[in-house]
C-alpha cells in the first residue's frame, strides 16, 4: 500500500502553521519510508554527494565558512525518494486545501553533516526569491547521542532563540521558511537528514 499522511495529521500541521508557524513531530512519517531513505543517503558513494552551495544559478557559491554539508537531490527516479517525495505532495494538497498556500511544488535534498559539518544561521528564502514557503526538514540518525550534538536551532525573526530540536530518526519539523531563521549546530558524527521545501510559482511570486 501506498503510504499515506492521516487526514488528522494534516490537521494537526495545518493548526500549528497558523498558530505558531512551526511543528515538530515524531514518528509521523512510516519509519519504513524512513529506513529506507536513510539507506539510499548511505548507500550513495561521495560521488554522488556534492558541496551545498549557497544561493542561485549564476550568483551560486560555495562558502564553507557559511555550510559545510554535502548534499544530493531527490528524484522520482529512486523509489524511496518516491515515497517521501508522494508524502510530500500530499502535505502540500493538504495544506493548500486548509490554508490555500498556494503551494505549487516541492524540491528537496538528502544532506550529510561529517563530523564537523554545519550550517550557520541562515534563513531559506533566497536572496531576489520569494518562492520558497514552507519548510521541511526530516532527520534519520538512530541513537542519537547529546554528544552527536548536530542539532538545529530555531530562531524567531527577532533572534529568539526557539527550540532546540535534536536530529533523532523520524523526527520531522515543518516551518514558514520566512519566519524563522535557523542553524545547524556542528556535528561530531556523520549525521543525515533531508532538507526540503515547498514553492509557490515564481510566475506569481518573484520580483
Ligand atoms: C537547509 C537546512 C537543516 C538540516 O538545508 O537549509 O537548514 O538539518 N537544513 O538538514
Ligand atoms: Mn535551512
Amino acid at each position: 500500500m501506498l503510504p499515506q499522511l492521516s487526514e488528522a495529521v494534516m490537521d494537526t500541521i495545518a493548526d500549528a502553521l497558523v498558530e505558531t508557524g512551526y511543528i515538530v513531530l515524531s514518528n509521523t512519517l512510516p519509519a519504513t519510508v524512513c529506513e529506507q531513505l536513510l539507506q539510499t543517503s548511505k548507500n550513495a558513494t561521495w560521488d554522488d554527494f556534492r558541496p551545498a552551495a549557497i544561493g542561485r544559478g549564476g550568483e551560486q557559491q560555495f562558502v564553507e565558512s557559511i555550510r559545510s554539508d554535502q548534499i544530493r537531490w531527490l528524484t522520482e527516479q529512486r523509489p524511496a525518494d518516491k515515497q517521501y517525495l508522494d508524502l510530500m505532495t500530499q502535505l502540500r494538497e493538504g495544506m493548500n486545501k486548509r490554508l490555500f498556500m498556494g503551494l505549487f511544488d516541492f524540491e528537496s535534498h538528502y544532506a550529510i553533516y561529517e563530523p564537523g559539518a554545519f550550517y550557520q544561521k541562515h534563513s531559506d528564502v533566497l536572496q531576489g526569491t520569494r518562492n520558497r514557503i514552507l519548510t521541511s526538514v526530516l532527520f534519520l540518525n538512530h541513537d542519537w547521542q547529546p554528544e552527536h550534538a548536530g542539532e538545529l536551532v530555531v530562531y524567531d525573526k527577532a533572534d529568539n532563540k526557539l527550540e532546540t530540536i535534536t536530529p533523532e530518526f523520524g523526527k520531522w519539523v515543518v516551518f514558514l521558511s520566512e519566519h524563522f531563521p535557523h542553524e545547524v549546530l556542528p556535528t561530531t558524527v556523520n549525521r543525515y537528514s533531508i532538507a526540503g521545501w515547498f514553492r509557490v510559482s515564481n510566475a506569481n511570486h518573484g520580483f
